[in-house]
């Protein structure tokens, strides 16, 4: 039986009677197998699973998508009694910043080699916004071990990038990214897609995976790979390119032209208002 917990003073309560090993999943709602499959990986690892649910203001643009934001407490109170959630944590946004003008004015900032590539190079204070909320729920819950998915690949490093920071109690633990058949990564977003549109963001995860194949058979360096799969999506005038990139596995640095691994490509694209991202680790 799963119990909605909206407080902070009752998520504390709940937490003191549980068995640990503690895990914490975040999340923003409107779950789906994303979701699921890091729900999966810390009901195996942990004897209690806590999923939070809040749609972070900080993290939002003036012009993003707060409000749109798909929200839908009802059925994704479903999933997480389905897969045995012990603790669904939904506060309202004065409990996690009681004096949000504050929170906003002096967010915890991670490094600009960070967070002013790739995504930050668009949506400005998005990685401070995510730093600052997870910091406050990793303090109020405490947990032994926290859940990412890989799909948002730079989020993963802030998130790695502020434990060490802090020196926080907790154990990182990363998960595949979950796909459709079609191999379109699973996001909140791909609800507001069109049939039409979902089929065509499948090129997405197929322009990553042609670079791969490119690259690893020493056909083409990375920047040839790259160019061959903006030539392959260039058919569909509906995909916008943000960025097409190569990142280092460790660090998200450039790479050298010439590295065959240890890398990954990433893509962010926007197909008519969605924005999508996705990536593919080259080994
Ligand atoms: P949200 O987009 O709801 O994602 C919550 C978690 O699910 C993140 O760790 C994300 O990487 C993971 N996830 C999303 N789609 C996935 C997929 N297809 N496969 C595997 N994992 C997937 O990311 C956020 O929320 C927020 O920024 C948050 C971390 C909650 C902070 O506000």
């Amino acid at each position: 039986m799963t119990s909605l917990i909206k407080s902070v003073q009752d998520i504390k309560n709940v937490i003191a009677e549980s068995e640990r090993p503690l895990a914490l999943v975040p999340t923003m709602g409107s779950l789906h197998e994303g979701h699921i499959s890091l729900i999966k990986a810390a009901k195996n690892e942990c004897r209690t699973t806590i999923v939070y649910i809040f749609v972070n203001p900080l993290q939002f643009g003036p012009n993003e998508d707060f409000n749109e934001y798909p929200r839908n407490i009802t059925g994704d109170l479903k999933i997480c009694e389905e897969n045995n959630v012990d603790f669904v944590f939904a506060p309202e946004a004065g409990e996690i910043y009681p004096d949000i003008e504050n929170a906003k004015k002096n967010p915890i900032t991670p490094p600009d080699k960070l967070r002013n590539i790739l995504c930050g190079r668009t949506r400005q204070n998005h990685f401070s916004g995510v730093a600052t909320v997870i910091k406050r729920f990793l303090d109020i819950v405490e947990p032994d071990f926290i859940y990412f998915g890989e799909k948002d690949l730079q989020q993963l490093h802030v998130i790695k990038w502020l434990i060490k920071e802090f020196n926080l109690p907790v154990t990182l633990k990363s998960c595949p990214t979950a796909r459709e058949s079609t191999g379109l990564a699973y996001s909140s977003r791909n609800k507001y897609l069109t049939h039409e549109q979902e089929v065509i963001a499948a090129n997405l995860y197929k322009s990553l995976k042609l670079a791969k194949g490119n690259t690893r058979s020493g056909m083409f360096s990375i920047n040839k790979s790259i160019l061959e799969s903006l030539i392959f999506l260039s058919p569909f005038p509906e995909i916008k390119i943000e960025y097409f990139e190569a990142r280092d596995k460790t660090n998200l640095d450039k790479v050298a032209d010439d590295a065959k691994h240890g890398f990954y490509y990433l893509i962010a694209a926007r197909i008519g208002k969605i924005r999508l991202i996705d990536n593919i680790e080259v080994t």
